[in-house]
């Protein structure tokens, strides 16, 4: 890596022409996206909070909990930047809003207007959450009723955002379902294995793939139209209904699929919104999105399990 540079009190990244970030490089969404940018970009930094031990050179040690001061970029200028890092488990966030909010609020704020004041275009990725969950499809424009302190917090960012970050776009995902989610997979392995599962008759979700996130993520950072974008499945199914069709995939009775209720079972009615998806009206417009059906988000897992032909996979 080049000469490390500080944020505080000079920022110096230059604005321009330059490589894409991906700041949370090793979580879920932003593993997938670096790996995707490689392949298709000419330069790709990403940073992780963990004790860098990687052989990566294009990978740098950041954490949003620690001052600006203190924070180290190489000597290069950022196109544009992908902020998917941040506290995202709801429960957390519940129990520890002063705490997650140093992170998810704090920390993203001062990192999003740091780097969009050093030229980059900034793309921030939110969720269905910050919306109530009372109406279904709702619009990029809706006003913020968030039903959570983890929709709370990534309200609070949006909004500053879109008042501190002009050449910005926010990005919000409605659930995202891939093959390493450890729920699918202790799915699977219980169902291939005849053993019942328990599946939520009241929680709902719009899933959609992981690829289809990053396709348009990788969209959104080439075209660079500021705005809002929503990535949604085309319904809302309960995860019973997931259960059951990943149980006829399997070729497995839909007796062992057992409906409970997440009420029943202590998970907080601010957890369990009633729709949840999002119109994807501006995404359609941006880059030709077409909301999956939740059997395709499922199918698509499968077809990435290599092992899936092995079972007799109807898919
Ligand atoms: N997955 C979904 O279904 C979904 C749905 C809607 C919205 N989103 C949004 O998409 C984004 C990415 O989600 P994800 O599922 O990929 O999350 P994830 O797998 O939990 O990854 C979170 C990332 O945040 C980083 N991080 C956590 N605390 C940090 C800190 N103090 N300083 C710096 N980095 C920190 C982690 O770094 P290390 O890996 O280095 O520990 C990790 O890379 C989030 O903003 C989330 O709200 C996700």
């Amino acid at each position: 890596m080049g000469e490390i540079l500080t944020p505080d009190p000079h920022p110096v990244l230059s604005a321009g022409r330059g490589g894409h970030l991906v700041i949370g490089a090793n979580g879920g969404i932003g593993s997938a996206l670096y790996s995707r940018l490689k392949a298709s970009v000419e330069t790709v930094w990403g940073t992780t909070q963990r004790d860098l031990n990687s052989e990566d050179p294009q990978l740098f040690y950041l954490n949003l909990l620690d001052s600006p001061a203190d924070w180290r970029f190489p000597n290069a200028s950022f196109d544009v930047v992908y902020l998917a890092a941040g506290i995202c488990r709801m429960a957390l966030c519940e129990s520890d809003p002063a705490g997650t909010s140093k992170v998810n609020i704090d920390g993203m704020t001062r990192l999003a207007r740091f780097l969009s004041e050093s030229g980059a275009f900034v793309v921030f990725l939110s969720t269905n959450q910050v919306f109530s969950g009372n109406d279904a499809f709702v619009t990029e424009n809706a006003p913020y009723r968030p039903l959570n302190e983890y929709g709370r917090q990534k309200a609070v960012v949006e909004e500053f955002i879109k008042q501190h970050c002009p050449r910005s776009a926010i990005v919000r995902l409605t659930k995202v379902v891939e093959p390493n989610m450890a729920m699918i997979n202790q799915w699977v392995e219980r169902l291939l294995n005849n053993k019942p599962i328990e599946a939520f008759n009241d929680m709902m979700l719009a899933p959609v793939s992981l690829s289809l996130v990053v396709d348009v993520l990788v969209q959104v950072g080439a075209q660079k139209k500021p705005g809002c974008y929503q990535i949604s499945g085309a319904e809302d199914v309960s995860y019973l209904v997931l259960a059951q069709y990943l149980a006829s995939c399997l070729n497995r009775s839909q007796s062992l699929v057992q409906s409970v209720s997440a009420l029943d079972k202590g998970i907080k009615k601010t957890f369990l919104p009633r729709f949840t998806t999002l119109s994807c009206s501006s995404t359609i417009a941006l880059c030709g999105l077409i909301p999956p059906h939740f059997s395709e988000v499922i199918k698509e897992c499968f077809q990435r399990v290599a092992a899936a032909n092995e079972y007799g996979v109807r898919i």
